[in-house]
C-alpha cells in the first residue's frame, strides 16, 4: 500500500498535509507508526477515541491492517 497516496486522499483534509493541524484532534505529526496503527485499530474495534470518534470509526472500519501500517509509516515521517 502507498501510505502517501492514502494519506493524501483520505486524511489530509482533516489532519493537514503535514499532520500538524490540531483543530480536530491531537496532531498526528510527531506520532510513531505504532501509535497511529494502535489508534486506527482501536477506532475499528470501537475501543478507542474521544468525543469526535464517530468519523474515525467509520473511516477505520473501511481500511485494512496493511493500510493502517502504510499510513502509520507515512505519518511517522511527516
Ligand atoms: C483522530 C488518523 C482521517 C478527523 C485521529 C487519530 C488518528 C487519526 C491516529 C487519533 C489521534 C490521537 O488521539 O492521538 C487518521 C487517518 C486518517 C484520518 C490515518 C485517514 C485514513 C480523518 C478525516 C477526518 C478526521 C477525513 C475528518 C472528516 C479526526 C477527528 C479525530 C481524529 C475529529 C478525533 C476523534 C476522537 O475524538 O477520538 N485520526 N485520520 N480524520 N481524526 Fe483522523
Amino acid at each position: 500500500e502507498d501510505g502517501k497516496a492514502l494519506y493524501t486522499a483520505k486524511c489530509q483534509s482533516c489532519h493537514g498535509a503535514d499532520g500538524a493541524k490540531a483543530t480536530m484532534s491531537k496532531p498526528l505529526k510527531g506520532q510513531s507508526a505504532q501509535a497511529v496503527v494502535k489508534a486506527m485499530e482501536g477506532y475499528k474495534a470501537k475501543t478507542f477515541g474521544g468525543a469526535k470518534k464517530a468519523t474515525m470509526e467509520n473511516l477505520a472500519s473501511r481500511l485494512s491492517d496493511e493500510q493502517f501500517k502504510a499510513l502509520g509509516e507515512y505519518i511517522a515521517k511527516l
